[in-house]
């Protein structure tokens, strides 16, 4: 039995009034599209196909949202959801049941999809949709059941008879439909008074034949989709509470949920504890024991077992087991903070290597620099990295003493056990074991 998914995204996404295509909207740091590829995934649905408009199928941004092995069919016109699908039939061809799925309805569970291709295939029906009971339909499509509980048609609001618009029974707009039947039964859905062609409808001509299934999902957060930016907003807030929860059962402490911010894709080992106001952004890994926040912001990073996070920010770096980081201080642009390494206070450190026990503790820049291990920067020192067209490095070998408010006009390289002296501007380089003063710096270790 051979599964394929279809996501449709081909859609205008009209009401987010927004230049950026709707699939690509973020929640918890992934693109609407991302999710719903996601949830196939984990339903186990491998071949993927999503179905965009010309104008995403050209961009940078689909490309960088979407997983390894997922193909793109163009949709040349946005004449509806049944239209979309078509646009997919050649990508297809070697399925046996086709599981489709808007881009926008991505609080549906894996575990409910994976029923559903149980249930379709089970009862061998042409077309299977998942429905969900809510108390507010409003905007949806609703479900019309038959004498004997099965799906006879699907109604959009505005078609629908005052009847079926109090019925709580609506379309999640996932479906499984039968790969040698749908794409004949696709071409024969009329088009609505809005001209638009309604996949929906396609549940109608099943029905004829006897051959439509329902499925209801019993999640009560299944309905809610992203068609405003008011909802986008409410589906963020539900998928972070459940990503908060699983990390919560797999041990991590956090304290204030509400306030805690954790996207999709994060690793966090066991007892690590994160405090309030803290944003750790998708694809970062946090070891074990580790404390965060309150007031953290950590994107792209790894962070080793034991270290301490306080009040700072990570971006595309590493650090190392047992390492400290403080307030207000911040560390990017793939940096590596080498185990038992220290930074305090407002301290930057930028593309740069801070070597195994070494300390910079009081407001510092640390740019393009590789320190060996325990060295101590005095505070306020920086690495005067800049010439105004280039970029050049600083080296600063193994337990270097570097006094307060040092200026490294970098390239430059300050040896083994080497010293300056508070308010050098050390422009040339120091020998190991020697000691530096003044402006610019001389060695003072013969006087
Ligand atoms: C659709 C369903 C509705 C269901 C609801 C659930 C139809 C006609 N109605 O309504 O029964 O209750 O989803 O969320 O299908 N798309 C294209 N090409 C198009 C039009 C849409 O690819 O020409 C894509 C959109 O990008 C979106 C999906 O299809 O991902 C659904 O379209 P949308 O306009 O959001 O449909 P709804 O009005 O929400
Ligand atoms: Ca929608």
């Amino acid at each position: 039995m051979v599964t394929a998914g279809i996501i449709l995204a081909a859609g205008k996404g009209t009401r987010m009034r927004s230049s950026l295509p709707k699939p690509l909207h973020k929640v918890a740091g992934v693109a609407l599209v991302g999710h719903a590829v996601r949830i196939m995934r984990a339903a186990g649905v491998d071949n993927i196909n999503v179905v965009v408009s010309s104008e995403l199928a050209d961009s940078d941004e689909l490309r960088e949202t979407l997983l390894p092995r997922v193909r793109v069919s163009v949709q040349q016109e946005q004449l509806g959801t049944a239209d979309a699908l078509a646009a997919a039939r050649s990508a297809v061809e070697d399925a046996d049941t086709i599981v489709v799925a808007p881009a926008d309805m991505i609080l549906v569970t894996d575990r409910i999809v994976r029923e559903m291709i149980k249930v379709h295939t089970e009862s061998q029906s042409l077309a299977t949709v998942l429905g969900a009971m809510v108390d507010d339909a409003s905007g949806l499509g609703r479900i019309e059941l038959n004498s004997s509980g099965r799906p006879s048609a699907i109604f959009e609001e505005h078609e629908a008879s005052t009847e079926l618009l109090n019925s709580k029974l609506i379309n999640t707009a996932w479906y499984c439909f039968d790969n040698r039947w749908v794409w004949s039964a696709l071409s024969s859905v009329q088009p609505a008074d809005t001209g638009e062609v309604y996949l929906p409808r396609i549940i109608a001509i099943a029905a004829t034949v006897d051959s439509a299934q329902l499925i209801i999902s019993d999640d009560n957060e299944t309905h809610l989709g992203v068609n405003d930016r008011v909802q986008l907003a409410r589906v963020e807030a539900v998928v972070r509470q459940r990503t908060n929860e699983a990390h919560m059962r797999n041990g991590v402490t956090i304290h204030d949920p509400a306030v805690t911010y954790i996207d999709i894709d994060v690793e966090i080992g066991a007892d690590t504890t994160i405090g309030q106001s803290t944003h750790i952004g998708t694809r970062s890994v946090i070891g074990s024991n580790v404390v965060i926040g309150p007031n953290t912001q950590i994107f792209s990073s790894r962070i080793g077992d034991r270290a301490i996070i306080d009040g700072a920010r990570v971006i595309d770096s590493v650090v190392g087991a047992g390492v400290s980081v403080g307030t207000n201080s911040l560390i990017r642009d793939g940096s590596e903070l080498m185990q038992g390494s220290r930074i305090g206070n407002l301290a930057e450190i930028k593309n740069s290597v801070i070597g195994s026990g070494s300390r910079v503790s009081h407001f510092s820049y640390v740019g393009d620099a590789t320190l060996g291990r325990n060295v101590n920067i005095g505070a306020g020192t920086i690495t005067c990295n800049y010439d105004g067209v280039d970029k050049h490095p600083t080296i600063i070998e193994d337990d270097a003493l570097i006094g307060s408010s040092t200026m490294l006009i970098a390239p430059v390289t300050i040896g083994k056990a080497a010293r300056t002296g508070a308010g050098s501007v050390v422009r040339t380089d120091v020998a190991a074991g020697d000691t530096v003063a003044g402006v610019p710096a001389k060695s003072i270790k013969s006087k």
